[in-house]
């Protein structure tokens, strides 16, 4: 198989995930909308939904590009507030490993991602089965800094984690930084492997000027994962399902 057809069978891994996960939302639900590839596809169908008059929902954004795909497919948009959590939310991530911990951010969005997630009664990550890993650490982790004094966190960084730390930029090596929704900067670290996540995380939030760290821990509860063959595999953790076949 070359790689465009790798690309179209990935692609078609997240659009069933995606379309499994649109399934379960319910009318009057408010709705965490993710954001990236797979998430865009969970907002499609989403949208294809409310278009038919299946379901009427509130969407809350994790970014602008999911509120604006969100509004010109017709779906409702909040702010994330105390009367907008959502019953669940649905995004995509990097790496899906043990106990459903995450590594997210690649597309720069997770500070919202995390705020809405931590705020929901479920998170639903979805994904091809390429992001599932039996140890996190392969993606580089995300981090979130704030723009002011941002080589001095990533110095701090490199020497009390000795592992290449560096600002991500819309061009490489000399670009301008990537300002993300939040106007901050973000740091990619090659750690590898992660072996204790929630160590890491409380680690890292120890150095200041990070705003918040791209690990996921305890917080998605199911996941929808798209095979090659065109099936989902769910499972679920804490509050999950098990696991279970779909054709
Ligand atoms: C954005 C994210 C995305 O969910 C993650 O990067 C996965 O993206 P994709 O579905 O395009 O592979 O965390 O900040």
């Amino acid at each position: 198989m070359n790689e465009a057809q790798q690309q179209q069978q990935r692609q078609a891994a997240k659009r069933a995930a995606a379309n499994a996960a649109a399934n379960l939302i319910r009318s009057g639900m408010t709705v965490g909308l993710g954001t990236g590839s797979t998430a865009t596809a969970f907002v499609e169908a989403l949208g294809a939904r409310v278009a038919a008059g299946e379901l009427t929902v509130r969407g809350v954004p994790t970014s602008q590009a999911s509120e604006t795909l969100a509004r010109r497919l017709g779906i409702e948009t909040v702010p994330l507030g105390w009367e907008s959590r959502p019953d669940i939310t649905v995004d995509g991530a990097d790496e899906i490993g043990p106990g459903l911990n995450l590594i997210k951010g690649g597309g720069g969005a997770l500070v919202r991602e995390k705020l809405v997630a931590a705020a929901s009664r479920e998170l639903i990550v979805i994904a091809d089965a390429s992001k599932e890993v039996p140890r996190l650490g392969a993606f580089p982790l995300p981090m979130a800094v704030f723009p002011f004094g941002w080589e001095t966190a990533c110095r701090q960084l490199t020497e009390r984690f000795a592992v290449p730390a560096s600002l991500r930029r819309q061009r490489e090596p000399d670009g301008e930084p990537v300002i993300t929704d939040d106007g901050l900067y973000l740091i990619d670290m090659s750690f590898g492997i992660i072996d204790d996540p929630e160590r890491l995380q409380a680690q890292l939030r120890e150095i200041v000027g990070v705003a918040e760290v791209g690990l996921f821990v305890g917080l998605a509860t199911r996941a929808i994962v798209g095979q090659d063959d065109g099936r989902v595999v769910f499972s679920g953790s804490r509050r999950g399902t098990g696991s279970l076949l779909m054709p």
